[in-house]
């Protein structure tokens, strides 16, 4: 049995990832999160009060984040800044968390020689264009587009750096768009099901023809897990399930799933500097490490979320009309 120190397990992928470590392992976890607008508790109710305890708190405080590494293993680190549009607004949050706080974190590792497994995202390596046979590999060149993703970029650099010059004993994964449970109304997939419920229309980016490739949360969290138990240190390696679309296709399933007009959804004003495509190529962590996504099929994915979130109104209800004052401000 290990002690995990997850950051950010209030968070969406970060809770996902508890409930799944706490499900399938022995291992004790620590959870540190900031309950920022994006963390909330409750998506960590009903965890064993023996296995699990919950630290408010900050990355960016280093006394703080040195004393829960001495009394871990391992340190999972979900905690970030996540939303794309939210950098365009304010990118200074993204900065102070996704920098300085991933360079508070692996200081204290450094400090008492603990395994660091850090969570990045696909888009730092930029976008594709619709017909590009190429795929993301752990060689394609950092090409980020937005203060999330230089962000997170510069995240996944100082990682590097700090094997390289330190001898960390970090990994790196970087994973496509994840969808499931306890996901911010403020993401594409909960919003639109969101705007639904609530009797809003539905909105769609510019004309929708932007690709991402989608992942399950758990698939994400089972991926995670294999990198930390037998991934090789100082290796990056990129999580996908070949769940590729476009967003007029995602939200017309929505719809349709939802038994509303496939067509009952308005336009809004792009994002500026929006990825065209993102696309994994993930056969490194199948080949390598064995692992193998449960979610292939992704309208059976869509269903369950639809259907968490139709019984689940009391989590997202409360965080939906902040949210939506927030976009109508920026004409979206
Ligand atoms: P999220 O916004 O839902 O959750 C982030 C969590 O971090 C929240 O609970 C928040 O309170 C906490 N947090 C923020 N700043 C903090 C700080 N300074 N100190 C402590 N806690 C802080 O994000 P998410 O979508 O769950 O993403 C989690 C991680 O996965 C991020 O690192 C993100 O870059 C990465 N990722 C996300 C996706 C995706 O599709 N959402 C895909 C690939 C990678
Ligand atoms: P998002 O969930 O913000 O993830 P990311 O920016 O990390 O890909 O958005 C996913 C896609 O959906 C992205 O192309 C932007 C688009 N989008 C919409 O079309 N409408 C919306 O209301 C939102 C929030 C996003």
């Amino acid at each position: 049995m290990s002690t995990l120190l997850v950051t950010g397990g209030a968070g969406f992928i970060g809770s996902n990832f508890v409930h799944y470590v706490l499900e399938n392992t022995e291992h004790y976890v620590i959870v540190l999160d900031k309950l920022t607008y994006a963390g909330n508790l409750n998506s960590l109710e009903g965890l064993p009060a023996n296995r699990f305890e919950f630290v408010h708190g900050d990355i960016t405080n280093s006394d703080l984040v040195d004393n829960l590494v001495q009394r871990v293993d391992a340190v999972v680190h979900y905690a970030a800044e996540s939303h794309n549009d939210n950098s365009l607004v304010d990118p200074r949050p993204f900065l102070d968390t996704n920098i300085v706080g991933t360079y508070t974190l692996l200081e204290a590792v450094r400090r008492h020689n603990k395994r660091f497994h850090h969570v990045s995202t696909d888009e730092v390596y930029g976008d594709l264009e619709l017909d590009d046979p190429n795929k993301f590999t752990s060689t394609t060149p950092y090409n980020p587009s937005s203060p999330y993703s230089s962000t997170k970029a510069a995240s996944d650099l100082l990682v590097r750096a700090w094997v390289r010059s330190f001898g960390v004993q970090a990994t790196i994964s970087n994973c496509s768009n994840n969808y499931g449970p306890y996901q911010h109304v403020e993401k594409f997939i909960p919003r639109q099901i969101t705007n639904v419920l609530a009797g809003l229309t539905p909105k769609l980016y510019g004309t929708g023809e932007n690709v991402r490739d989608w992942i399950h949360a758990d698939d994400h969290s089972s991926a995670v897990l294999t990198i930390l138990n037998n991934g090789t240190i100082g290796e990056t390696y990129l999580i996908g399930a070949d769940g590729e679309r476009n967003n007029k296709d995602v939200i017309e399933e929505i719809l349709e799933i939802m038994g509303q007009p496939r067509d009952a959804y308005e336009h809004v004003i792009d994002r500026p500097g929006h990825d065209l495509r993102y696309a994994i190529d993930s056969s490194r962590l199948r080949e390598e490490l064995g692992w193998t996504p449960k979610y292939v099929d992704f309208h059976q994915g869509l269903q369950s979320t639809v259907q968490w979130y139709m019984d689940n109104e009391a989590w997202w209800g409360p965080q939906k009309q902040a949210t939506e004052t927030r976009y109508a401000e920026q004409g979206q």
